[in-house]
């Protein structure tokens, strides 16, 4: 199964890699943040605090902590601070106390 990047404001060029975005099969290009990729696909609820409050970015340049997601494993990760590699997995809305009965 696969998202589409519908909202791309330019068509992407060059070598592509693949990565998985909660379970999809997403395109995407060496040296673009994850956070791009995400609006690329047009998912804007990136991240569940501790509250259970949704959030999505809102800085984009790593001052805010609204787009924590969960990135191979690990959990509040900034996606408009970590590019993107090859086989990367990655998990919105994701929080380490639901996933793990904390809660
Ligand atoms: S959007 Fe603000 S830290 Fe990522």
């Amino acid at each position: 199964m696969s998202l589409y990047r519908n909202y791309d404001i330019q068509p992407l060029q060059g070598e592509m890699l693949t990565m998985y975005i909660d379970g999809h099969t997403v395109p995407a290009a060496p040296g673009e943040t994850v956070l791009s990729v995400l609006s690329a696909v047009g998912l804007r609820r990136l991240s569940r605090n501790d509250n259970q409050q949704l959030a999505g970015s809102y800085c984009g340049m790593g001052v805010c902590y609204c787009c924590l997601v969960r990135i191979d494993g690990r959990y509040k990760r900034r996606a408009c601070q970590t590019l993107v590699r090859s086989g990367m997995t990655v998990e919105t809305v994701s929080n380490r106390l639901n996933t793990q009965g904390l809660r």
